[in-house]
């Protein structure tokens, strides 16, 4: 078992959010925008403490992908799809072989969260274009409103034909998505581009995840409703890709945005904690019901975060930088100083660690274990004993993948303000 003295990724809400900084790209050059916490945008509420900076290249770039997304964003959600569900299947054979030990109470809360969250789509979106227009990164707003936002509009839908095919009342489902849409989203995520970005890889993994494990819950008994929740699966799994790619484009331009991804992991918590907390709370007990596998979870997030970094180096600095962000000590250590010390050691140092985060997260296979030679001829002593300390750091590290603590709300009562909250529900 790892032990819990270098948590790679967080668990639970933080209580320490980042906020953003401002770049001036109207002046004809990459000025960044000298800032405090005492300087406010105009027309924003968004505090500016940081920074964030791009080359004119990196904006044209990001411009680019967009507008190819937007010419070439494959098969949507259509409404036919979900009225052809209505029109032809019946949801009841799903409660005849719910999975092993979730009631039909816990298996309709398991929906309505998939329905609820991604009824936010607008939410969401002002979220967004709020600080795309702050940073002046026009790329991610287009991105927003012509792409995502009609990409995501009917994801809901389905839950709902599904619900209503389950007996539930039409006009109790829409008062409950009016709602959620009525509510402000919490986010403490970061408000840079990059900040965005990396947590939209992060949280359309986590949605992409739970409606397959919805959709592979109705495999045998309603194989339509299934269906529909793989196709909203498939959408996810595009949403995750694109806002990996943006990220990535971002972080190679500016390495120095690498910190922002580490907070923006760091500080990670699913919306369902502000949209549908009456909900939230039951997402870990429901994980363990559905059979979710935290060890691919923990797999497949490590591999974004990876491919965002682009090589061992920066890998291992995120994870230091994400242990540093969320203010737990490394061993005995605190992180600041654990930085210092990988600082000085330079590259070597950082790959080292970012190579035991790979190996801790089953993707050793991703660079080179010097074990052996390619001739297959033993490797030398130093190799082998970097390969022992390689192994040694990866034992001690805790991808906290898996929320620890289930919380039992009341009936019909939502919860404390101060109940643990889990980084896993889904929406969008
Ligand atoms: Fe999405
Ligand atoms: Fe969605």
């Amino acid at each position: 078992m790892p032990t819990p003295g270098l948590r790679a990724f967080p668990s639970s809400a933080n209580t320490r959010p980042p906020t953003g900084g401002f770049v001036d790209r109207t002046a004809g050059g990459d000025r960044t925008f000298p800032c405090d916490d005492t300087v406010r945008a105009e027309e924003t509420t968004l505090a500016l403490t940081t920074t964030y900076t791009l080359p004119r290249g990196a904006h044209r770039r990001l411009d680019a992908m967009v507008e190819g997304l937007i010419r070439n964003p494959g098969a949507m959600i259509k409404a036919s799809e979900v009225e052809a569900f209505t029109r032809t299947s019946s949801f009841a054979p799903a409660f005849d072989k719910l999975p092993a030990a979730m009631s039909a109470d816990d298996f309709i809360g398991a929906l309505k969260l998939a329905m609820l969250t991604e009824s936010a789509t607008e939410t969401y979106a002002v979220t967004i274009e709020e600080r795309a227009t702050t940073y002046d990164s026009p790329w991610l707003g287009r991105f927003i409103r012509d792409l995502w936002v009609p990409d995501e509009d009917l994801h809901h839908a389905p839950y709902r034909a599904m619900l209503m095919s389950a007996g539930i009342a039409e006009g109790e489902l829409d008062r409950e998505i009016a709602d959620v849409r009525a509510k402000m989203l919490d986010y403490r995520s970061g408000d840079t581009p990059v900040h965005l970005t990396a947590y939209g890889m992060i949280q359309e993994y986590v949605t992409d995840n739970w409606h397959g494990l919805l959709g592979r819950s109705l495999r045998e008994s309603v194989p339509a409703a299934a269906h529909l929740a793989n196709r909203i699966k498939q959408r996810e799994t595009l949403h995750t890709i694109w806002y990996r790619d943006m990220t990535a484009l971002q972080v190679e331009a500016n390495p120095r945005l690498l910190k922002h991804v580490a907070e923006a992991a760091a500080f990670f918590e699913m919306p369902g904690k502000s949209l549908v907390p009456h909900l939230e709370p039951n997402v870990p007990r429901w994980l363990d019901l559905l059979d979710n596998d935290f060890d691919r979870w923990a797999k497949e997030i490590t591999r974004l975060l990876h491919q965002v970094c682009g090589d061992t180096k920066r890998s291992g600095e995120l994870i230091v930088r994400v242990v540093e962000a969320r203010g737990t000590k490394v061993g005995p250590l605190p992180p600041r100083l654990v930085r210092a010390v990988f600082d000085r050691l330079g590259p070597h140092g950082y790959g080292l660690l970012g190579e035991a985060l790979l190996e801790r997260a089953g993707l050793g296979y991703l660079f080179r274990d010097r074990r052996q030679t390619e001739s297959g001829r033993a490797a030398s002593l130093p190799s082998r004993l970097r390969g022992m300390v390689r192994r040694w750091v990866a034992d001690q590290i805790d991808l906290g993948m898996r929320p620890t603590e289930h919380v039992e709300p009341e009936p019909a009562a939502p919860p404390a303000a101060s109940a643990p909250a889990s980084t896993v529900a889904a929406r969008a």
